[in-house]
């Protein structure tokens, strides 16, 4: 199988799993569960659940890794259903749908997020029982990683940032922590679940890997801002010069943001390599995401 064919694959898993995962449409309040599955089943790219399953499959164990990898789709899809706010960066497409808050009301959208929250945190505690240690590694990474000292502290700052005179430590900062840390996140829960002994010696290395995965991929999506339409990304294009966002585009320029991007790509397929393991689609992964073009 290669690369893409894997890659639509997992993707299909994933939503075929969120789906079964999500509270039944049906439920009181009707409007409360319909709007948390409109923003998790309009799509999207998936990939902070791809990559708990590539790095699960590093080492590969006896672990289940798909309910972890849910449970990060979850605090994702709830980032960004708060993220279209008004209050926040005011759009109204996602995944090629209307947001949240278009598609429903503002009230809805924000009490959806909120729900998303606690059902991540409900799926690793029921999935892992068995094995409460790990459980509660996984639950810990998560709950760190969404809160306030990351991607809930790199969204205030992003949002703080708006109109300022751009600053070069300030955007690494909000880009390490509004999105590097989720997807350092979700290397680092899948690896745990394959990985045992001396293998977790090397759970620092993959973290380093999300890191500069995540920076690249930050600086990707201020990049694609620029130059893809709203249809082709379907969320609001041209939408970070328009609020007033720092990014590396407003700082340095396009070119300098694209050799950026590059480098912080390289430097995770560098650390990769220190990984060892079976890390082929992983690698492919991070070339992938590169040169993505939404
Ligand atoms: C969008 O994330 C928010 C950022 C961190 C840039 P994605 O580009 O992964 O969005 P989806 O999940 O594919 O919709
Ligand atoms: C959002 O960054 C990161 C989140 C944590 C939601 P952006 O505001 O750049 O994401 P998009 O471009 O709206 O997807
Ligand atoms: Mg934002
Ligand atoms: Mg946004
Ligand atoms: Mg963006």
């Amino acid at each position: 199988m290669n690369f893409l064919e894997k890659l639509k694959i997992w993707q299909e898993l994933i939503n075929y799993k969120l789906d079964q995962a999500l509270p039944a449409a049906q439920l009181r309040p009707e409007q409360l569960h319909l709007a948390m599955r409109h923003s998790m089943n309009a799509g999207g790219k998936r990939l902070r659940p791809i990559l708990v399953l590539a790095a699960h499959d590093i080492f590969p164990g006896n672990i289940d890794p798909v309910p972890a990898a849910l449970a990060i789709e979850c605090i994702h899809t709830y980032s960004l259903i708060h993220d279209d706010l008004p209050a926040m960066d005011n759009s109204d497409l996602r995944r090629g749908k209307p947001s949240c808050h278009k598609a429903f009301d503002e009230v809805t959208a924000i009490l959806a997020g909120d729900a998303l929250q606690p059902l991540a945190f409900d799926i690793l505690s029921s999935s892992y029982s068995e094995d409460p240690q790990l459980a509660l590694d996984l639950i810990n990474i998560l709950a760190r990683t969404a809160g306030s000292e990351k991607l809930v502290g790199g969204q205030m700052q992003d949002l703080l940032s708006e109109g300022s005179t751009p600053n070069e430590k300030t955007l690494s900062f909000i880009h390490a922590n509004k999105t590097a840390a989720m997807i350092e996140a979700s290397l680092q829960m899948g690896f745990r679940m394959g990985c045992e002994g001396q293998d977790m010696e090397k759970l620092s290395l993959i973290a380093q890997v999300g890191n500069s995965l995540g920076l690249a991929f930050q600086a990707v999506d201020d990049l694609l801002d620029v130059t893809q339409t709203s249809e082709q990304l379907g969320k609001n294009a041209h939408h970070d010069n328009e609020s007033g966002k720092v990014t590396w585009i407003s700082l340095k320029g396009e070119k300098q943001a694209r050799r950026l991007a590059e480098s912080h790509s390289e430097n995770a397929l560098q650390a990769l390599v220190l990984v060892g393991g079976e890390t082929k689609f992983l690698r492919e992964l991070i070339e992938y995401m590169l040169k993505r073009k939404s």
